[in-house]
C-alpha cells in the first residue's frame, strides 16, 4: 500500500480542492477586479488531465474533492468530469465529491451532479437584497442564484450558504439569513474577509467584520451550543437551540484553524498551492504532460510539494492594517 501523504507537521492531507477554471460570471468585490485578464485556454488543463491529476492524488489517499473555481459551471463540459470522478465514489475511495459555487448556473446543473454523486453543495451568497447583491458581486442576480437554490434542494442537495461578514454591508441581515436559511433547512457558514487580491480601493481592515462580534450579536437572540462535528473543512459548528439549525464559522483572522490544516489546492494551470495564506506552490503540470504514460513523476512532483507545506496563513489585520496578504486573487485558487 502506498503511504498517505502527511506534512511536515504531522497533517495527513486528505482534501483537495481544484479549481476548474479561473473564469466567473460575477465580479465579487472582495474576490475579483473588475477588469480581469483571464487565462488563454491553451494553458488549462484538459478535462483528461484534470482527471489523471484527481485519480493520482486519490491513489496517494485523499478522500474529500471540492471543485472550485472561478465559478467551476462555467467550464465547458464540466459535467464531464463530475461524471468521471463518480467512478472513485464508487469504488469506495472517495469519501465526498463536492463544490463550492455561486449558483448561478445550478438551475440548469443540479440533477445533473445529483446524478454524478454528488450530495452537498456549498453555495456563496452574502445579502438576501437584490441591490445589494448586484452591488457585492458586480455583475450577478440575484433571482437567478434563488432559482439555483431551488433546484439544487429540489434535487436533493444539501445545501451550504457560505457568507462573507462585511461590516457595513450585511450586519444587518444577520437575522434575516439565519432565519432565511433556517426556513429552508439549509445549514449557514460565516467567513472572516481575507486579505487577498489586488486590494486597489478596497478596504480590507475597514471591511472586517469579525466572528467573534457576529456571534455575540448572535447571542442576544439564540443559546449557541459548540457542536464536535467537522466536515474535514476549517468550519467549527454551532447548534441554535432555539431552532435546531446548524451555523458554521471560518476564522482565519480571529481563531486560527490551520493546525487541522488537511487540504492543498490545484488550480486549473496544474498549479498546486500548498496553503491559500501563502505564495508558495509547485508546478504539477509538467510533471504531468512531460510523462503521458507514467504517473511515477507526478506522484513523486506531489509528494515533493507537500513536503514544503507551510505551517499557515500570516493574514493579521490586528495592526489596523490588511498583513500577510496575498497578491492572488481568491478566484485562482477558488478558496
Ligand atoms: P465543508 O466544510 O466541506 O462544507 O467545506 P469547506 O469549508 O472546506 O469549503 P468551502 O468551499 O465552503 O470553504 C469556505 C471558505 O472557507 C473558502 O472559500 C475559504 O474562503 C475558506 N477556507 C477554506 N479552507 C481554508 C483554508 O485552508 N485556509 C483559510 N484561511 N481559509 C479557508
Ligand atoms: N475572504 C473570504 N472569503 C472569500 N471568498 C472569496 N474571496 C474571499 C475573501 N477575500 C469566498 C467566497 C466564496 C468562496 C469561494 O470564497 O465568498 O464563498
Ligand atoms: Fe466568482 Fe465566487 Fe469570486 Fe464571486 S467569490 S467573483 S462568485 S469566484
Amino acid at each position: 500500500m502506498t503511504p498517505k501523504l502527511i506534512d511536515p507537521f504531522a497533517r495527513p492531507i486528505s482534501y483537495l480542492r481544484v479549481s476548474v477554471t479561473d473564469r466567473c460570471d460575477f465580479r465579487c468585490v472582495y474576490c475579483m477586479a473588475e477588469n480581469m485578464t483571464f487565462l488563454p485556454k491553451k494553458e488549462l488543463l484538459t478535462l483528461e488531465e484534470l482527471d489523471r491529476m484527481c485519480t493520482t492524488f486519490i491513489g496517494l489517499g485523499v478522500e474529500k474533492l471540492r471543485i472550485t473555481g472561478g465559478e467551476p459551471l462555467v467550464r465547458r463540459d464540466i459535467m464531464t468530469f463530475f461524471h468521471a470522478m463518480t467512478r472513485h465514489l464508487d469504488s469506495g475511495a472517495l469519501q465526498e465529491l463536492t463544490l463550492t459555487t455561486n449558483g448561478s448556473q445550478l438551475e440548469r446543473f443540479a440533477d445533473d451532479l445529483y446524478a454524478a454523486g454528488v450530495r452537498r453543495v456549498n453555495i456563496s451568497l452574502d445579502t438576501l437584497d437584490e441591490e445589494k447583491f448586484a452591488r457585492v458581486t458586480r455583475w450577478g442576480r440575484l433571482p437567478q442564484v434563488l432559482r439555483g437554490i431551488d433546484a439544487a434542494q429540489k434535487a436533493g442537495l444539501r445545501v451550504k450558504i457560505n457568507t462573507v461578514a462585511l461590516k457595513g454591508f450585511n450586519e444587518d441581515e444577520l437575522f434575516t439569513l439565519t432565519d432565511w436559511c433556517a426556513s429552508r433547512d439549509m445549514d449557514l457558514t460565516f467567513i472572516e474577509v481575507m486579505p487577498m487580491g489586488d486590494l486597489g480601493n478596497e478596504d480590507r481592515v475597514g471591511q472586517y467584520w469579525s466572528l467573534e462580534d457576529l456571534r455575540d450579536q448572535l447571542r442576544e437572540r439564540f443559546t449557541l451550543t459548540d457542536l464536535p462535528e467537522r466536515t474535514g473543512g476549517p468550519a467549527r459548528y454551532v447548534r441554535l437551540e432555539e431552532t435546531g439549525q446548524k451555523l458554521g464559522f471560518i476564522t482565519p483572522l480571529t481563531h486560527n484553524f490551520c493546525e487541522s490544516c488537511n487540504r492543498v489546492r490545484l488550480t486549473c494551470t496544474g498549479e498546486l498551492f500548498m496553503c491559500l495564506g501563502q505564495e508558495d506552490n509547485a508546478d504539477l503540470r509538467a510533471a504531468l504532460r512531460n510523462h503521458p504514460d507514467s504517473n511515477a513523476p507526478l506522484e513523486e512532483a506531489i509528494r515533493a510539494a507537500i513536503a514544503l507545506k507551510p505551517k499557515g496563513h500570516d493574514f493579521d489585520y490586528s495592526r489596523q492594517r490588511a498583513d500577510g496578504q496575498v497578491s492572488r486573487h481568491m478566484s485562482h485558487t477558488g478558496g
